[in-house]
């Protein structure tokens, strides 16, 4: 069963309150979601192996620690998934990203694929799917279904909101995948928006409506 992974450092607290508000606007928003994203990525990255090194650092020769293992890939879900890409790589700035396109039909909340490129090596790669909201959990359970598709299968998902039906989704469709969210909220509504969220995340970000 996936772990859910609840990332509630004070700072992240702190932003995601402002997030939420409904008369920030979308420069702030962008900004918030991405230094949001860049301390997730912290705590989402925090058990990489590492290997020890020799360094020779000015007064003497050392050993010191590296990453090893397996290159990492970002794997943005389109639009919203988009606003976390910058936070993600001010930290991890070799990563390889993947898009995929899905928007969730508004009135069956299916979601509709129209874009899905992927890192040639995903399968040789740990893959951070990103988007900034879980509702239903459809559209992240879609992507995962492309990235393992096309033979990814070390796959974490990074949400900055997430509802108890999308993380039911995920374990049950996904069992291996394990979901890094800022905030777990009560539920959906009727028209399948987190309760009580932040709204539409890719209306608010590119500024749509
Ligand atoms: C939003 C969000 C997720 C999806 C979540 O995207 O960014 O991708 O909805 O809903 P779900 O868990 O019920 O599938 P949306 O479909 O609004 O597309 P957009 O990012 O292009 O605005
Ligand atoms: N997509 C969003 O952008 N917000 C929600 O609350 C649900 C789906």
């Amino acid at each position: 069963m996936s772990k859910v992974h609840l990332l509630d450092h004070p700072l992240i607290q702190h932003k995601l309150s402002i997030m939420r508000n409904k008369d920030t606007g979308a420069k702030e928003f962008r900004e918030l979601l991405e230094e949001i994203s860049m301390l997730m990525v912290y705590e989402v990255t925090r058990d990489l192996p590492t290997e020890e090194v020799e360094v020779e650092t000015p007064i003497c020769m050392t050993k010191s620690k590296m990453l090893s293992g397996k290159k990492i890939g970002i794997v943005p879900i389109l639009r919203a998934g988009l606003g976390m890409v910058d936070g993600v790589t001010k930290l991890i700035p070799a990563a390889r990203i993947g898009h995929i396109g899905l928007y969730r039909d508004p009135v069956t909340l299916q979601p509709v694929e129209y874009y899905c490129k992927l890192p040639a090596d995903s399968e040789n790669r740990e893959l951070i799917v990103l988007d900034p909201m879980l509702a239903t959990g459809g559209s992240a359970s879609a992507a995962i279904s492309f990235i393992k598709q096309r033979k990814g299968r070390l796959i974490r998902l990074v949400n900055l909101i997430a509802a108890p039906e999308g993380i039911q989704r995920i374990q049950q469709d996904h069992p291996d995948v394990d979901i890094y969210v800022a905030a777990c909220d009560e539920r959906l509504n009727e028209h399948g928006y987190i309760v009580p969220g932040l709204g539409d995340a890719g209306d608010r970000l590119f500024g749509t409506k």
